[in-house]
């Protein structure tokens, strides 16, 4: 189990790509709190990770009050005494586009988007800073060094500095010589 043990907050995991990944946490091992606004979809979710074997507790809030989302991390470390993984899966989208959009559509979709991911990884980046853990598994630790060397193998070069004495290659066509004009 590569979650064996773990403390994973799950934001939107009442439903959709939030709620698919509480449950795969919890068949690897975590345990979850999940967060959303939808109180409903909260408690299915929760009580089929319960009748699989894991354990779960609903937080409902909205992601994006800075107040819900302190408040959230505070149970979690309450009950679990730590934070170790965090998916911010809480989204949404008024649909639209820039032209139509009204003001407060944008303002309400950043708030949950961005803001919402902001508040939560504020919150629960503390307990993950405070208590580093080791991976759980050999497997987990190949594949994280198996990422890294993906990472290191397929970064692209970096750009020089303003300072570097190397410009940037010229991407100019070099001028047509004589003969060929
Ligand atoms: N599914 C996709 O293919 C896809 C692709 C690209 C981006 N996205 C984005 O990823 C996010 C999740 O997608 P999804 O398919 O799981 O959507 P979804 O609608 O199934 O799930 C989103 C969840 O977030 C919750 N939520 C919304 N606003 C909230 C708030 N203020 N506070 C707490 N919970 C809130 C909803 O209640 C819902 O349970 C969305 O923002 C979506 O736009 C999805």
């Amino acid at each position: 189990m590569k979650l064996k043990d773990r403390v994973a907050i799950v934001t939107g995991g009442a439903s959709g790509i939030g709620a698919a990944s509480a449950r795969l946490f919890a068949a690897e091992g975590a345990k979850l709190a999940l967060v959303d606004q939808d109180n409903v979809g909260l408690g299915q979710v929760a009580a089929d990770i319960e009748a699989a074997g894991g354990s779960a507790i609903i937080i409902p809030a909205d992601v994006s009050s800075d107040a819900e989302a302190r408040a959230g991390v505070d149970r979690v470390i309450e009950k679990w005494g730590r934070v170790d993984v965090l998916l911010t899966a809480a989204g949404m989208s008024t649909g639209g586009t820039v032209d139509t959009i009204e003001e407060a559509a944008w303002d309400r979709t950043f708030a949950v988007n961005v803001k919402g991911t902001y508040l939560w990884i504020h919150y629960a980046i503390k307990s993950m800073i405070e208590n580093p853990r080791a991976p759980s598994s050999p497997s987990a630790r190949s594949s994280r060094s198996r990422a890294r060397a993906r990472m290191r193998r397929t970064s692209p070069p970096r750009a020089p500095s303003p300072r570097s004495p190397r410009p940037w290659p010229s991407i100019t066509p070099p001028r047509a010589s004589a003969s060929t004009r």
